[in-house]
């Protein structure tokens, strides 16, 4: 069986079950996929493929094409989101990993420091794993909270759960799940399950459309911090523009929201957060070396426990 679907005015049959990035291969057109391999898993984490079909922007490479399915590839809007995109990627980037490509990105925007800092449902930051109560003690010891033993929910667990009636509120930062999560039709029918959606957003996007509250937030222009990418290297940015009308940045939302609900989160900036990570790390034995990159930005190297790890020769 295949599937009819008209690309850039192309007509195009491809086989049921196949995405949008296939019909383009398929009609001879060339989009853009840069974290895309056939060989793994989407992960949809460029947002280099996108595309407008049935009236809505979406990542082409997980997206599943449909009968009757009108696909443009090349209009001006669709195309300045994909120049934004790569311009996103880029700037996360020092100026030499441009040249040699020795460094990669994760387009979500800091995914790996997120990662790093334990905003994952299994690992405390620096990777020890809730279960082990060794780890547990560690990160305890430094928060001075108990830290519950079973892993949380991975994210098409949320959705899954979300669906099942059994997850009542979600709060999304930093990605539009519904433009990069795999089948984004039952992203969507998550969040509508879902009894209370928060997202933060600066465009009222897929994702933001399906909320019942949405946080206005700053672009990484407008906001101090750090953003970690795929070598670990810490680049660090400066607000260069205010942001717009009430929008805040991420990190000042959860201030404002940790302390309506009566619980400081006990560092008033980006730079406090940061000061906490490097003098808890020692405590969570985690090894951490630092050292300047070229342009002054600041590089820290966090190895995972139990691992080699060769750096960037920037870093060293
Ligand atoms: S190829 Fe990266 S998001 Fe589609």
């Amino acid at each position: 069986m295949t599937t009819p679907l008209r690309m850039d005015g192309v007509e195009v049959e491809v086989p049921d079950g196949a995405t949008l990035l296939d019909a383009a291969r398929a009609a001879g057109v060339e989009l853009p996929s840069l974290c895309h391999d056939d060989r793994l898993r989407p992960a949809a984490s460029g947002r280099t493929c996108l595309v407008q079909a049935g009236g809505r922007t979406v990542a082409a490479c997980v997206t599943p094409a449909e009968p009757g399915m009108t696909v443009d590839t090349v209009g001006e809007a669709v195309r300045n989101l994909r120049r934004d995109a790569v311009a996103l990627i880029a700037s996360a980037l020092p100026p030499h990993a441009l040249a040699d490509a020795s460094l990669s990105e994760l387009a979500q925007n800091n995914v790996q420091g997120a990662s790093d800092i334990g905003a994952l449902p299994d690992p405390l930051p620096g990777y020890g794993p809730v279960t082990d109560p060794a780890a547990r003690a560690r990160a305890e010891a430094v928060w001075g909270r108990a830290v519950p033993p079973a892993p949380g929910l991975r994210i098409p667990e949320m959705f899954e759960a979300a669906r099942k009636g059994r997850l009542k509120a979600l709060w999304i930062t930093g990605e539009d799940a519904c433009a990069t999560d795999p089948d984004s039709r039952r992203v969507a029918e998550a969040l509508d399950a879902c009894p209370l959606v928060v997202v933060n957003e600066l465009f009222l996007g897929e994702t933001a459309r399906h909320a019942d509250v949405v946080l206005p937030v700053a672009s990484w222009l407008e906001k101090d911090g750090t953003f970690v990418n795929f070598d670990r290297r810490f680049q660090r940015v400066r607000a260069a523009v205010r942001p717009p009308g009430t929008a805040r940045s991420d990190f000042a939302v959860v201030q404002a929201v940790a302390t309506a609900m009566g619980s400081g989160v006990g560092c008033p900036t980006p730079a406090e957060a940061l000061a906490e990570c490097a003098a808890g790390r020692s405590r969570l034995r985690r090894p951490l070396t630092r050292s300047s990159g070229p342009g002054g930005c600041c590089a820290l190297a966090l190895p995972l426990a139990g691992q080699a790890r060769r750096s960037n020769p920037v870093c060293r």
